[in-house]
């Protein structure tokens, strides 16, 4: 696969869930050494649903088509199964990435991790404040 897809696209153009959440349950922040791009994932978990999500990103456009996909994904999922959420599940939900893009599915995917975690270690571990 050598061109974006039409789900690629159609993300890159109209990003969803861009943004914060003040009150969030979990932040996630991830970066890609190699090209600079950065990604802040937020997430409101209510019983062990993660009702929504947002991020902040500064990516390159297939960065930014995962990231909106990634949100999509997660949303509504349970705790266990948003954390399960790989790159090869975003990818799919976008219909493909070029070879050369494929590694920029791993910022989603990680940020949500890292969400979750940070949710994890507040609320269950209770090792932040
Ligand atoms: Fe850095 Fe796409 S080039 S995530």
């Amino acid at each position: 696969m050598h061109e974006y897809s039409d789900k690629v696209i159609r993300h890159f153009k109209n990003p969803k869930n861009v943004g914060t959440i003040e009150d969030a349950s979990g932040v996630g922040e991830i970066g890609d050494p190699t090209c600079g791009d950065f990604l802040r994932v937020f997430i409101k978990v209510e019983g062990d649903v993660v009702i929504d999500v947002k991020y902040q990103i500064r990516g390159c456009p297939a960065a930014i088509s995962c990231a909106s996909a990634m949100t999509e994904l997660a949303i509504g999922k349970g705790l266990d199964d948003a954390m399960m959420l790989t790159e090869d599940d975003i990818v799919t939900a976008l219909d493909g990435l070029p070879e050369f893009k494929l590694h920029c599915s791993a910022l989603g995917a990680a940020g949500l991790q890292k969400a979750i975690i940070d949710y994890f270690e507040r609320y269950v571990h209770g090792k932040k404040t």
